[in-house]
């Protein structure tokens, strides 16, 4: 083992706010080499419960949207689509991309 990070999973408030501060925010990245072995999985099903932990009532996640490994990752564990904004990045191509807005109520 070389002891390399190779994915990372992190949960943020929305705000500090009071009327925003139920919302918690998730990120979640793997290296390429490691897709497909259940870390995906394994750090996200954890980060849930660490939301549920710090008693998040809401948690969100924005996904590009064709991404369809993590939208259906996200799918698995209850995520529902509320939105998309079709034209969030433009890249260099000078071609948009649609990003997709997931939401979990977790009570
Ligand atoms: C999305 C990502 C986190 C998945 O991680 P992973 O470790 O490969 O996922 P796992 O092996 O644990 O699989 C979890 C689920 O993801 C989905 N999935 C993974 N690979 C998939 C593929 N090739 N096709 C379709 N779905 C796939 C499935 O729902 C799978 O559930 P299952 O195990 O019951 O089949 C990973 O591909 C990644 O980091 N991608 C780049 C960054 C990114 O897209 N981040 C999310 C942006 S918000």
């Amino acid at each position: 083992m070389d002891n390399k990070i190779i994915g990372s999973a992190s949960l943020n408030s929305v705000s500090l706010k009071d009327k925003e501060k139920h919302r918690g925010v998730i990120g979640l990245s793997i290296l390429k080499e490691y897709w497909g072995l259940a870390i995906g999985n394994i750090l996200f099903s954890t980060i849930i419960e660490l939301g549920k932990e710090a008693q998040y009532k809401q948690l969100e996640l924005q996904v590009v949207s064709n991404n369809t490994s993590a939208i259906s990752l996200y799918k698995k564990y209850n995520f529902i689509k509320y939105g998309e904004n079709p034209k969030a990045f433009l890249n260099r191509e000078n071609k948009y991309q649609s990003i997709d807005y997931m939401r979990l109520e977790i009570e």
